[in-house]
C-alpha cells in the first residue's frame, strides 16, 4: 500500500513518537540489510514510515550504512517521498547550532560509498542531479514549517563528509571556500540513490555544533551534539504533521 511520506532518522532521532499503529517490518533486498526495520504507521490520517538510518541503537557509523538497502526498502514499503533528517555542524552564520534548515544544493566529500544501483548492467543511469533535492517536497517542508510556526532556513549547501572523524580546520575552511554552509556525514550517497529510484527526496538538517573552527568551543563534543539534536528536534511532529496536510 502506498505511503503518504517515509521519514529517515538521523543521529539522535531514533523514532517519531507520534506514529500510532505500528507496524514493524523487516525488508530483505538485493543490496543486503536495511539499518533495521521499518516501523510504518499512521500520524494523522496518513501512513508514515520511519527507518533509522543508523539502526535504532544507532550502532552503524555513516561509512558503514547501507544506503542502498535503506531506500530500496522504502521504496518496496511504498514509499514516493522522503524526508531525510540529517544532523550537522553549521559552518555559515545564519546555520547556528539549533537551527533546522532545508538545503538546496549539495557538495559530496564521501569516497568508497556503494553510491549507485546501477553497476554496469542494463542501461546506463545518468540521473540528472543539477537539483539534488526534490524543489516540490522542499516547497512543501518551507510551506509546513510556516504553517507550524517552526523557523527552517530555506536553501544552503550540504557538504557530505566521509566521517567517522569530524573535520579539521582546514577543511572547514576549504568547504566554506567551496560553498558549503552545513556540512554531514550522511547526506550521500543518499540523495542520489533516491534520485535514481526516483523518489522525491528532501533533507531537513538540524544543526548540532558550529563546524570545526567556526565557534568559539575548543572541542566539539557527543554531548553538545545530543543535547542540541535534542532542542531543535522538538518542532518535527507538528512539522511533519503540516507537511502530511499539504
Ligand atoms: N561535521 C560533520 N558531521 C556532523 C557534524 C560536524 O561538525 N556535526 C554533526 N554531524
Amino acid at each position: 500500500m502506498a505511503l503518504d511520506l517515509a521519514v529517515i532518522g538521523g543521529t539522535g532521532v531514533y523514532r517519531l513518537a507520534a506514529l500510532e499503529d505500528v507496524e514493524s517490518r523487516s525488508f530483505q533486498t538485493p543490496y543486503g540489510a536495511p539499518s533495521g526495520p521499518v516501523r510504518i504507521g499512521r500520524l494523522g490520517g496518513a501512513r508514515v514510515a520511519f527507518l533509522a538510518r543508523h539502526g535504532e541503537g544507532h550502532a552503524l557509523p555513516p561509512h558503514r550504512v547501507n544506503y542502498r538497502a535503506n531506500l530500496h526498502a522504502l521504496h518496496q514499503a511504498g514509499a514516493r517521498r522522503v524526508l531525510a533528517l540529517n544532523t550537522v555542524g553549521g559552518i555559515t552564520e545564519a546555520y547556528g547550532p539549533r537551527v533546522l534548515a532545508c538545503p538546496d544544493q549539495l557538495i559530496d566529500y564521501t569516497w568508497g560509498r556503494a553510491s549507485t544501483f546501477w553497476d554496469g548492467e542494463g542501461e546506463p543511469l545518468h540521473v540528472d542531479f543539477g537539483q539534488p533535492y526534490s524543489p516540490q517536497l522542499r516547497g512543501k517542508v518551507l510551506a509546513a514549517a510556516r504553517a507550524a510556526g517552526i523557523e527552517v532556513v530555506d536553501g544552503g549547501c550540504y557538504g557530505a563528509t566521509q566521517g567517522p572523524r569530524l573535520e579539521t580546520n582546514a577543511e572547514i575552511a576549504r568547504m566554506r571556500r567551496d560553498g558549503c554552509d552545513l556540512v554531514g556525514m550522511t547526506g550521500m550517497p543518499e540523495a542520489a540513490l533516491a534520485r535514481e529510484l526516483g523518489l522525491e527526496y528532501a533533507c531537513l538538517a538540524i544543526v548540532a555544533n558550529w563546524a570545526a573552527g567556526c565557534g568559539d568551543a575548543a572541542e566539539i563534543t557527543l554531548e553538545e551534539v545530543l543535547e542540541n539534536v535534542a532542542a531543535a528536534s522538538a518542532g518535527l511532529p507538528q512539522l511533519i504533521q503540516a507537511l502530511l496536510q499539504a
